[in-house]
């Protein structure tokens, strides 16, 4: 897809997060509006990033089977909303409770799909057995990698969602400092459309596909667990522009209302 006679677009892809699905007909009609906007365009690839289910139940997954589907690869990983037994079994077809990380190449591009989830827990973390896995895959190519996990390692400015990030980041960080072929890490979790920077390397957080985060600045309440989520906002997404010449683009959309 040429854009210019001197740049060349090498991978464009979708970025969701957080469907939450069979949490309720709501989060439903929202992930079928995103996943209907997202398959009429001509991407390369769909990630989502996590909390894919709401309780982590098997049927909640057999709806994620059905729902969460494209002509293009969708990637996804898991979050603290989801249950890695079920998971596997009906996502991946295979039993088993270790992380699920997966190692994904879309074209020339290596997407490293790493599960910072800790069952029955609502905080990230990388565990030794998913560091160990992301230094092999990592050290097994110079192509470009995006790193993607559930859970930012960051704070956001949102006290609430903050206490439950990634923890123990800074060793993702020494990890990512060694691979310069790293273009960006790509998250979701927090529900709102985000970018900072880890690591020297951009951070891109999807918005939720369920709702979206309130800011200390956007609400004249005190924020709690109880109002720091808006249901009114529409859905998003974002959409990671990746050229011939490595530089990393991002482009945020509300998703029409069909
Ligand atoms: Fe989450």
């Amino acid at each position: 897809m040429a854009v210019s006679a001197t740049m060349t677009l090498m991978l464009v892809f979708g970025h969701i997060s957080d469907t939450h699905l069979d949490g309720g007909e709501r989060a439903l009609a929202r992930t079928r509006r995103v996943m209907a906007y997202l398959r009429g365009l001509p991407l390369d690839a769909i990630l989502i990033t996590g909390d894919i289910a709401d309780h982590g139940a098997p049927h909640e997954y057999e709806r994620a089977r059905a729902e969460l589907t494209a002509d293009v690869p969708v990637l996804m990983l898991p979050g603290n909303y989801d249950e890695r037994s079920a998971y596997r079994k009906v996502m991946l077809g295979h039993n088993g409770v270790a992380p699920i990380n997966e190692a994904r190449w879309i074209d020339d591009v290596l997407f490293a799909l790493c599960d910072s989830s800790i069952p029955g827990r609502d905080e990230g973390l990388l565990s030794a057995e998913t560091l160990a896995w992301l230094r092999g895959v990592l050290s097994g190519t110079d192509a470009p990698v995006f790193v993607c996990l559930h859970h930012p390692p960051v704070p956001l400015h949102n006290a609430l969602i903050d206490q439950i990030r990634l923890a123990e980041s800074e060793k993702l960080a020494a990890l990512i400092e060694e691979c310069p072929q790293v273009v960006a890490v790509l998250s979701g979790h927090a529900h709102t459309a985000a970018v900072s920077t880890f690591a020297g390397r951009p951070l891109l957080v999807a918005p939720g596909v369920v709702s979206t985060l309130r800011l200390p600045w956007t609400t004249a309440k005190e924020l709690t667990w109880a109002n720091t989520i808006d249901f009114d906002d529409p859905p998003a997404v974002a959409f990671h522009v990746l050229d011939d010449g490595g530089r990393l683009t991002t482009h945020y959309r509300v998703v029409p209302t069909s």
